[in-house]
C-alpha cells in the first residue's frame, strides 16, 4: 500500500504534508511513501533527504497522487482555485487526508464526494486526548501565534524590551491579546520572550491561570459571560449586548497598548467584532493591530484579509496564512500530526477502517461516492444517509 503527496500549489502555501523524519514511522506501518519531486523544497527539504529516510521521490504530481493514501495540507474548499485542476485524478479506492474546511465549503466537500474518493477532513479531528497528536488546528496556531508577535515587532516603530542605555531609558512595548486559546496564549509567550509587557482577556474563566502561566497579566472587567464555555472547553457565543458591552470595557486597555494582537473565535460562527474604528482611532500613531480572525470577518471592524492598511495611524494586517510563513516548523508539526492520523487507520499495510473509532468517524466527510458527516450534509440541503 502507498502513500503519496504532491506540493502544494494554492498560492503563497509553501507547507509540504510529510517532511523526511517522518517517512520512516509511515515505512513501519507497511507504507511506500512517495513524494513528488521538490514537494518539500520551499519549506526546506530536498529530495535527498526524503531519500535518505526511505521515500521514493517521484516526477510528477499525478504519480504521487495515485497512492492509496494522499496527503496534503490543502485540499477541497481551502485550495480553492487549485483543487478542481486536481479532481480528475481521484478513485473510489483512495483516500485523500488534509485540510479542507467541510463546514465552511461544503460544495468543494461535494465535488470530491463525487469522485468517489474518501475525503478525511483533518479540522474535524475531535479535541479528545487520544487524538491530541493529530490536532493540527493547535499545532498550527501556535506557529500562527507566534508569528504574529514578529510582525507586529517588525511593523512597530519601537522594540518590545525594556532598554537601560546611555542615550536614556527606553520604556517596554505594551502588548494586549484578545483571546487566550493556542495562538493567544503563544502569542502571549512570544512577545514575552521579547521583553513586552504582556495584557490579556477571554472570556473563558478558565483562561485567567493560563495567561498568567506564561507571564501576562489577565485584564479583570466587569463583564458577566455566565457560563461562556461549551462541554468541549470552547467559548460560546455571547449576545450582542454582551459584546457592546466588552467593546466599552476593552477600548481603554485598546489604547494604552502598542500592539493588539486579536485571536478571538467561536468554533463555526463568525468572529466577534471587539475593536471598532473608534477603538482603532484611540491608539497612538504608529501601534499596531494584528488580527488572526481575519479570514472570518476579522476581530477588529477595519480589518481586511491578507492587507496591510493604515488607519487613523494605526497599522492593521490581517493575514491568513501565518503557518505559510514558518514552513519548515508548521510542515515539521503538521507532518507529524498527519502520521499519527495515518498511524490510526492503517496497519501492517492494510486501511483498517473502522466507523466505531471517534477519531475515524467525526473526521469522514466522504466515502463510497456520497457526502457521510451529518454536519456537511446538513449544511448541502441532504437528508440522512441511506
Ligand atoms: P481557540 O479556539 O483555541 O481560541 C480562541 C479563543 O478566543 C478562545 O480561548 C475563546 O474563549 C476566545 N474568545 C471567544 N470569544 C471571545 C471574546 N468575546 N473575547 C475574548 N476572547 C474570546 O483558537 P486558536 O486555535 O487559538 O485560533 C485563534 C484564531 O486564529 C482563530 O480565528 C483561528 O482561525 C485563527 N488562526 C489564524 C491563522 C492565520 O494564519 N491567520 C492560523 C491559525 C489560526
Amino acid at each position: 500500500m502507498k502513500i503519496g503527496t504532491a506540493a502544494e500549489t494554492f498560492p503563497g502555501e509553501r507547507r509540504v504534508a510529510m517532511v523526511p523524519d517522518t517517512v520512516p514511522a509511515l515505512i513501519k506501518t507497511g507504507l511506500e511513501v512517495l513524494i513528488e519531486t521538490g514537494a518539500g523544497e520551499r519549506a526546506g527539504f530536498g529530495d535527498q533527504a526524503y531519500r535518505d529516510k526511505g521515500a521514493q521521490i517521484v516526477p510528477d504530481r499525478r504519480t504521487a497522487q495515485a497512492a492509496d493514501i494522499v496527503v496534503q495540507v490543502r485540499c477541497g474548499g481551502v485550495a480553492t482555485g487549485t483543487a478542481n485542476a486536481d479532481l480528475g485524478t481521484w478513485r473510489g479506492d483512495q483516500v485523500l487526508i488534509g485540510m479542507c474546511d467541510p463546514l465552511g465549503f461544503p460544495a468543494a466537500c461535494q465535488r470530491l464526494a463525487e469522485t468517489g474518493v474518501t475525503l478525511m477532513a483533518l479540522e474535524l479531528v475531535p479535541r479528545i486526548t487520544r487524538a491530541q497528536s493529530m490536532d493540527v488546528l493547535s499545532s498550527m496556531a501556535t506557529v500562527a501565534g507566534y508569528r504574529a508577535v514578529l510582525l507586529a515587532a517588525l511593523e512597530l516603530p519601537r522594540m518590545f524590551p525594556l532598554l537601560m542605555t546611555a542615550a536614556g531609558t527606553l520604556k517596554p512595548a505594551r502588548v494586549f491579546v484578545i483571546g487566550a486559546g493556542v495562538a493567544g496564549l503563544q502569542a502571549m509567550a512570544t512577545a514575552r520572550r521579547l521583553g513586552a509587557i504582556v495584557q490579556a482577556y477571554d472570556v473563558r474563566a478558565a483562561a485567567k491561570e493560563q495567561v498568567e502561566s506564561v507571564g501576562a497579566r489577565f485584564v479583570q472587567m466587569e463583564l458577566k459571560p455566565g457560563d461562556a464555555e461549551d462541554r468541549g472547553g470552547y467559548a460560546k457565543a455571547m449576545d450582542e449586548a454582551f459584546y457592546e458591552k466588552q467593546r466599552q470595557l476593552m477600548a481603554s486597555v485598546v489604547a494604552e497598548s502598542d500592539v493588539v494582537i486579536t485571536t478571538a473565535a467561536i468554533p463555526g460562527k463568525a468572529s466577534p467584532r471587539l475593536v471598532t474604528a473608534e477603538a482603532v482611532h484611540a491608539m497612538r500613531p504608529g501601534s499596531v493591530i494584528v488580527d488572526l480572525a481575519a479570514e472570518r470577518g476579522g476581530n477588529c471592524e477595519l480589518t481586511k484579509a491578507d492587507q496591510r492598511l493604515v488607519a487613523h495611524g494605526v497599522t492593521i494586517l490581517g493575514p491568513t496564512n501565518l503557518p505559510a510563513e514558518i514552513p519548515y516548523h508548521a510542515s515539521l508539526m503538521f507532518a507529524k500530526n498527519i502520521t499519527h492520523f495515518v498511524q490510526n487507520i492503517v496497519r501492517d499495510g492494510t486501511l483498517q477502517w473502522s466507523a466505531d473509532d471517534e477519531i475515524i468517524r467525526d473526521s469522514t466527510v466522504a466515502r463510497g461516492g456520497q457526502i457521510t458527516h451529518p454536519r456537511v450534509r446538513e449544511l448541502l440541503g441532504l437528508g440522512p444517509t441511506s
